[in-house]
């Protein structure tokens, strides 16, 4: 465990950029041919503990997710990072079910670190393993390893290219205990290292572990946003509310 703090805090810079926070959307609407998704999304996401993204299934938190990488673009309104456009490179994205190349552990994180243009030394790949916490795995095909580990090398991987902002999908929608506990360390320590995490999930135990702020969402609006203090133990809205004592359900 040691060890793991350590290599974050060599992965933390000095003086880690933030030229890709705020993250601002302003009335941000998005819509698949004819069936409307976010309707006039305005939220602001600052440096600090993660935000974590809340909502009944289908309330729009993966649409969000893939509007800040940049994988869908909104119809109307604007996304911008401390007022302009992302920095190249500086978002990293891992989703519920992440996709593994046919080769290593290891070799997973190389391609990922020359695709982000950095070096794919052993030193540099072993510095994410570790972060990842599966370096000792690191010569196994990626793909047979188990659902909990693929999810550890996705976040190592996502992490080679030193973002800036990293957005997780439901990250430990299908782990078992243990392995929540693994994803959510490493988790903790990123956004200690000064990377803004953005994350969905549905695990409100996890949200009130890690959150620093809620955005609650319900059939494509933003509902709340508030503190996550506030938000679990004082919501204002009756959808939170009714979400929260396990009513809500769309
Ligand atoms: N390409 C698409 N075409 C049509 N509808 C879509 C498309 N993508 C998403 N949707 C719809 O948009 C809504 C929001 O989807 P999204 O995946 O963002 O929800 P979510 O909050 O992530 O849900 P979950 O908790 O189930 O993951 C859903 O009703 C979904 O069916
Ligand atoms: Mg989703």
């Amino acid at each position: 465990m040691l060890d793991s703090v350590a290599s974050v805090r060599d992965f933390a810079f000095a003086a880690r950029e933030t030229s890709a926070l705020p993250i601002r959307f302003e009335a941000v609407t998005f819509a698949a041919g004819p069936t409307r998704i976010l309707h006039g999304v305005d939220v602001t996401l600052v440096p600090g503990s993660p935000t974590v993204l809340m909502g009944p299934n289908g309330c729009g938190k993966t649409t969000l997710l893939k509007l800040a990488m940049g994988l869908l673009t909104q119809i109307g309104g604007a996304i911008t990072f401390a007022g302009g456009p992302a920095p190249a490179g500086s978002r990293a994205i891992v989703f519920q079910k992440p996709i593994m190349l046919r080769r290593t552990a290891a070799a997973n994180v190389a391609y990922a670190l020359r695709a982000a243009g950095k070096p794919a030394d052993e030193a540099n790949v072993r510095r994410l393993l570790d972060l990842a916490q599966i370096a000792p795995l690191a010569a196994r095909p990626a793909r047979r390893l188990s659902g909990g580990e693929q999810q550890r090398l996705a976040l190592a991987r996502a992490l080679a290219c030193e973002p800036q902002v990293l957005l997780l999908d439901e990250p430990t929608s299908s782990l078992d205990p243990a392995s929540t506990k693994l994803v959510e360390d490493i988790i903790a320590q990123v956004s200690a290292s000064g990377i803004k995490v953005v994350m969905a999930t549905h695990d409100i135990g996890q949200a009130r572990r890690l959150a620093g702020d809620v955005v609650f969402l319900a059939k494509g609006r933003l509902i709340e946003h508030a503190a996550a203090d506030r938000f679990f133990n004082d919501p204002v809205s009756e959808e939170a509310r009714s979400f929260l004592a396990g009513n809500l359900v769309i």
